[in-house]
């Protein structure tokens, strides 16, 4: 672990779209230092670099950070503090076994995987290790979950509506139900995520899922309309709406995210801050802070100091954000109701 004050090195594996975004916030934090990047891909690593670079400043040459095509050479090589995992859903596994055997910290995008018995041999090993972990729930950073905690600790909340409503993204994994899990394993996780934050675990799902609009994508196979109904351990009620069938169209405030029902009050809660409703006035809420580089600086600080205790997602709970979303494609897949905790 690096000495307070210097920074913290870190090594990146996998670097396409969120991978860039990670890259730009450590390249502007003073208490890091990117020290490697790898990725199977060569060309990803240097359009990465290049837009990264140029976020900072349009006229700057992209840093000289060294480069490799594979993961155990790189942390040879560059022996890193802690790594940063952007790696497509389906190829989780085999990488974060071996940032484990080198007792790194790691910092992990969401979903943590596809299946409960790889993430739980992983969560196994990094409990045994001892290893600071976070994953990139970057909502529960919100200011406006923050409020939403603090206003509604006392308060019983009735309903939690989620939706995910958007586009079809353009990674050629993401239509392919093996390699991404679909849309609520892999995108509505954000806001499945927030209800467990915010309102508690969910026992129960049920849910329908149809392929409805994207009939004409090939290679799809992933459901772009879904719906589903939760039972939390506290006996609030939620809703999950998701539909990836709406490209282009102008997006509404309440397309993504996530409102609480409570008496007599209405609490949106999402990424660029939020709306309380109450039946004497309305406040809307704007996230003072980009919640990624909170998300990323938490990390950073927790390596830094040893102390992970503001981290607010940790890979041991994004395991039952996963375990929460594979029970709803499991509800779907099958009509019947499902216990979340009968998937392990
Ligand atoms: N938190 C967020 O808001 C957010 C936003 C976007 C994406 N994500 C998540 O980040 C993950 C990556 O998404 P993306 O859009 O960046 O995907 P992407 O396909 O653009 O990038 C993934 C990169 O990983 C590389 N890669 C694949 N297997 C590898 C391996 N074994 N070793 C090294 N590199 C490997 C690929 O070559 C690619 O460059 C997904 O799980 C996604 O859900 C999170």
């Amino acid at each position: 672990m690096s000495e307070l004050s210097s920074p913290v090195r870190i090594a990146m594996i996998g670097v396409g779209g969120i991978g860039n975004m990670h890259l730009t916030n450590l390249l502007r934090m003073p208490s890091a230092e990117v020290v490697g990047l790898a990725d199977i891909d060569a060309n990803k690593i240097a359009v990465t670099l290049r837009r990264a670079a140029a976020y900072q400043n349009p006229s700057i040459e992209p840093p000289a950070i060294p480069a490799f095509n594979d993961v155990d050479r790189m942390l040879n090589a560059v022996s890193p503090d802690a790594v940063v995992l952007a790696l497509p859903p389906f190829a989780h596994g085999e990488v974060e076994f071996q940032c484990v055997e080198a007792g790194l910290p790691m910092l992990v995008q969401k979903p943590v995987g596809l299946d409960m018995e790889t993430v739980r041999a992983i969560e196994q090993k990094i409990l045994d290790r001892g290893l600071i972990t976070a994953v990139g729930y970057q909502a529960r950073y919100s200011h406006a979950a923050d409020i939403a905690r603090s206003m509604l600790a006392d308060r019983p909340i009735g309903m939690a509506v989620g939706a995910y409503l958007g586009g079809l993204p353009q990674t050629s994994w993401w239509r392919v139900q093996a390699r991404s899990g679909g849309q609520v394993v892999e995108q509505a996780t954000h806001v499945v995520d927030l209800q467990r934050y915010l309102v508690g675990e969910i026992e129960t799902v049920q849910a329908v899922a149809a392929t409805r609009l994207m009939t004409d994508v090939e290679n799809l196979d992933v459901a772009d309309v879904s719906v589903a109904s939760l039972v939390f351990d506290t006996g609030a009620i939620g809703t999950l709406l998701n539909s990836s069938g709406l490209n282009g169209v102008p997006q509404e405030p309440w397309d993504h995210g996530l409102t609480l029902v409570a008496r007599d009050l209405s609490f949106r809660v999402w990424t660029d801050g939020g709306r309380i409703a109450t039946a004497g006035e309305t406040r809307e809420l704007v996230n003072p802070e980009d919640c990624k580089y909170l998300l990323d600086e938490a990390f950073v600080k927790a390596v830094a100091t040893g102390d992970s205790s503001h981290i607010r997602s940790t890979y041991s709970d994004a395991v039952l954000t996963l375990r929460a979303t594979l029970a709803i494609n499991e509800s779907a897949r099958t009509g019947e109701l499902v216990r979340v905790a009968d998937l392990g």
